[in-house]
C-alpha cells in the first residue's frame, strides 16, 4: 500500500532516518527548516530506497509555518496517512534562575505549539488517510528531569499529555502515539551538548553507548504499522531511564 507520510524536522537526525527508512513505495513529505542542502541529500536517499520525496520549507515555530505546511499538504496531496511530529529543538540550555520569557515562548512554540497546531490542521487530513496514525517526538528529559533544560522537558511533557488525550479524542480512526528517545547521536548534541557531557550520557548509559537516528527510526515505523497501539509513549534510551 502505497501512503503519504509528513516528517517534521527531516533535514537531519531523527526525521532524516525516518524519511529513509520509510521510503519504499511511499510519497515522503520532508519538512525542513534551515538546513535545505541537508534536506535536498535525505531525499535523494529517499529516491534511492524507492521513495517519492517532495521538499518543504517552513518555520513551525510560527502559526503561518504550520498554516503554510498544512496547505501544501492539502493542495498537493488531499489526504494524509501519517504524521511525524519530530521537528524540535532545546534552543538554548538555561539555568532555572536565568528564565526569560521570550526563552519559554521559543521552546515551547518549537517542541510543542508547532505539534499541537500542525495535528489540529491535519486532522482533516488524516481522516481521509488509511489507517491512519500520528508519532509525536518527545524525549527523555520528560522522565527524568534535565538540568539547564528544564523548559524543553516541560514542553516535551505537555506533548507527551497531549499524545494521550488525542490518542483518546481520534480513536478509533486515528492513532496516536509517542516516542521517548534517550540520548542520540545526531546534529541535536553538536549544538547543545558539550564533548565531556556526552561521555557522561555514554558512560551512565547501561548499554553503553548514544542511541542511533535509526534506531529511533525503527520505533516510529513501528507506531505507524502496529494497529492495535494508540496512545502509547514508547521509551528508547539504552536503558539510562527505567521504570
Ligand atoms: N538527539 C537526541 O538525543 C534527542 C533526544 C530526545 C529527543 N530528541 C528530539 O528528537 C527530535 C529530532 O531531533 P534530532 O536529534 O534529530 O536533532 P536535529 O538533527 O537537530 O533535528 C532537528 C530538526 O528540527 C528542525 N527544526 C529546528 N527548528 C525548527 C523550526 N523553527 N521549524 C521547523 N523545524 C525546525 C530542524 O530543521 P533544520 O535543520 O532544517 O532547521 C531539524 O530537521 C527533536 O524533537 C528533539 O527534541 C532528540
Amino acid at each position: 500500500m502505497s501512503r503519504t507520510i509528513l516528517i517534521t524536522g527531516a533535514s537531519t537526525g531523527i526525521g532524516a532516518a525516518t524519511a529513509i527508512r520509510l521510503a519504499a513505495d511511499n510519497d515522503i513529505l520532508l519538512h525542513y527548516c534551515r538546513s535545505e542542502q541537508s534536506a535536498q541529500q535525505t531525499a535523494e536517499q529517499v529516491r534511492q530506497r524507492g521513495g517519492r520525496p517532495s521538499l518543504v520549507q517552513a518555520d513551525l515555530a510560527t502559526e503561518a509555518g504550520c498554516r503554510a505546511l498544512a496547505e501544501m499538504v492539502a493542495q498537493q496531496y488531499g489526504k494524509l496517512d501519517v504524521l511525524v511530529n519530530n521537528a524540535g529543538g532545546l534552543v538554548e540550555r538555561c539555568p532555572a534562575r536565568q528564565i526569560r520569557w521570550d526563552l519559554l515562548e521559543q521552546v515551547f512554540a518549537l517542541n510543542t505549539f508547532s505539534a499541537m497546531y500542525l495535528t489540529s490542521l491535519c486532522i482533516p487530513l488524516l481522516e481521509k488517510g488509511e489507517d491512519p496514525s500520528i508519532v509525536n517526538i518527545t524525549s527523555i528529559a520528560i522522565r527524568h528531569g534535565a538540568p539547564t533544560a528544564t523548559i524543553y522537558g516541560a514542553a516535551k511533557g505537555a506533548l507527551d499529555v497531549f499524545t494521550r488525550g488525542l490518542a483518546r479524542e481520534l480513536a478509533p480512526t486515528i492513532r496516536v502515539n509517542a516516542v521517548a528517545p534517550g540520548v542520540i547521536d545526531t546534529p541535536f548534541h553538536q549544538k547543545y551538548t558539550t564533548p565531556d557531557r556526552l561521555a557522561q550520557f555514554r558512560s551512565q548509559t547501561p548499554l553503553g553507548r548514544l542511541g542511533t537516528a535509526e534506531e529511533i527510526a525503527q520505533a516510529i515505523q513501528f507506531c505507524i504499522e502496529n494497529r492495535f497501539l494508540t496512545g502509547e509513549t514508547i521509551d528508547l534510551n539504552g536503558g539510562l531511564f527505567m521504570r
